[in-house]
């Protein structure tokens, strides 16, 4: 399935990217927030699943793309590595990440950046993550290959993303909920209009299970492993260099 590129937070004439960097500036002070809220704090789970993926492998140097305020490079601290490295389009996202830093800043950092054009060299990590960032990706290959580029061979990437529950009645109750009831919670909270809607529409359109699987495949990944989380609301896709 192509991926439907016609889904962008506010529709106006700036590139997508400049809209996502636009959404997350205006939402950063409530995200967590949030994300903790409108998940029942499930979210924490879905990250620690996320890194605990990646134990097998030991990783050293560990690059956090779409970063965002830092939950899940905070959450790789456990797997003791000597670096982490988060980036993101966001400042407003990075400035609420910084904080939360602070204590751990021999080991992680954040910078400003685009995950579809890494300032990093071919190979200078062990391991990279993303969480909720490749939907928002302005060309999603083009972010994959990036990721692809920067692991080393015998690498791993753990990308976590929403999916969509195919199964009655989860898919029935989550669909009222996700379309219905946290467009109007983020709306009111976030006072962004458009963030929470974009979120659902987002998901809706964009590569899920085997579909996103073979995106990997093709970009050159290897050991392609997809696992559906809480009835498959988030899917876990782990592949290796
Ligand atoms: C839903 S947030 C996820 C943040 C964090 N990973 C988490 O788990 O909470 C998506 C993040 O992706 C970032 N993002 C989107 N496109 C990006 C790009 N091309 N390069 C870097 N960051 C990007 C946004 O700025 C935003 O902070």
């Amino acid at each position: 399935m192509p991926q439907k590129t016609n889904v962008t937070p506010y529709g106006s004439e700036n590139s997508k990217k400049e809209q996502v960097a636009e959404m997350f500036n205006n939402i950063a002070a409530q995200y967590d927030f949030l994300n903790h809220f409108l998940s029942l704090g499930i979210d924490r789970i879905w990250r620690r699943k996320t890194i605990q993926s990646l134990a097998a492998i030991q990783p050293q140097a560990i690059l956090d793309v779409a970063t965002g305020t830092a939950d899940l490079a905070l959450e790789a601290l456990k797997l003791q590595p000597k670096r982490i490295v988060g980036i993101d389009i966001s400042k407003d996202m990075l400035a609420k990440g910084q904080e939360k830093i602070k204590p751990y800043a021999d080991v992680i950092s954040l910078q400003l950046g685009d995950s579809e054009n890494l300032p990093f060299h071919e190979a200078d990590f062990d391991a990279v993550t993303v969480a909720f960032g490749v939907r928002n990706f302005e060309n999603l290959e083009k972010g994959l290959s990036e990721m692809y580029r920067v692991l080393r061979k015998g690498g791993r990437v753990a990308i976590l993303e929403f999916s969509r529950p195919h199964n009655f009645p989860v898919k029935q109750i989550f669909n009222f909920y996700f379309k219905n009831i946290l467009p109007t919670i983020g709306k009111f909270v976030s006072k962004d209009n458009r963030a929470y809607t974009y979120l659902p529409e987002s998901v809706a359109v964009f590569p899920e299970g085997k579909d996103f699987c073979d995106i990997l495949l093709n970009i050159g990944f290897k050991n392609i492993q997809c696992k559906t989380l809480t009835f498959g609301i988030s899917t876990l896709y782990i592949a290796d260099k």
